[in-house]
């Protein structure tokens, strides 16, 4: 099998509870960055955003979301509650994922979902190669990002994605096979 299809089969959703208790060198974080602005946009409208927390402002980030899900949910636990905090302290580095919605608003939104989806999935891939491991995060909670740090009017937050050391996973999620979702027209 080629290089490229090896890669892109063995991404996968790595979680903050592997993850090593370790820093990730920002020129890392610059490459896999730099991978991210790679990716095709519609009218180079280049709608993908990402704000990075390393360091202290990580655990800042976990406060901020944690007293967040506290202020907003009747039914309050305990245990997500410090997940949320602990998740964030776990992370290498945790990318804000940012749409960056085009002012003229010359596409339609979906197509500047899709752009901004495509460059994380080019850091995703290209984790592997400096055992690193990430998955995207997309709580209810992602919409509140403006409270904590300064976000455009036209920018919203479709998640984070978070990054961490790991010795590699072994969970697997099996998808069903492409022969169901295809269909061949001749
Ligand atoms: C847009 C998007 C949002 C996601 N949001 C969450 C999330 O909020 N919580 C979570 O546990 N996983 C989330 N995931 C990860 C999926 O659960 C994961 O991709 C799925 O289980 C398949 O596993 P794999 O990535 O290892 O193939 C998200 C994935 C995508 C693409």
């Amino acid at each position: 099998m080629s290089n490229i299809n090896k890669i892109i089969r063995k991404r996968r959703s790595v979680y903050p509870l592997q993850y090593l208790d370790k820093e990730i060198p920002k020129e890392i974080i610059r490459e896999l960055l730099e991978n991210a602005n790679h990716a095709p946009t519609h009218r180079l409208t280049e709608p993908w955003r990402f704000k990075v927390f390393t360091g202290d402002r990580k655990r800042q980030l976990g406060e901020f979301l944690a007293k967040k899900y506290k202020e907003t949910n009747s039914e309050f636990n305990d245990s997500k509650y410090e997940k949320i905090k602990s998740n964030t302290t776990k992370a290498g580095a945790i990318l804000a994922i940012i749409l960056h919605r085009d002012l003229k608003e010359r596409v339609p939104e979906w197509e500047e979902v899709a752009s901004v989806a495509i460059a994380v999935q080019n850091i995703w891939i290209a984790l592997e190669q400096y055992n690193l491991g990430g998955y995207w995060s997309s709580p209810a909670l992602s919409t509140y990002l403006g409270e904590h740090i300064a976000l455009e009017e036209n920018e919203s937050c479709l998640g984070f994605f978070y990054i961490g050391y790991c010795e590699g996973s072994d969970r697997i999620v099996q998808k069903k096979p492409i022969s169901e979702k295809v269909e061949w027209l001749y």
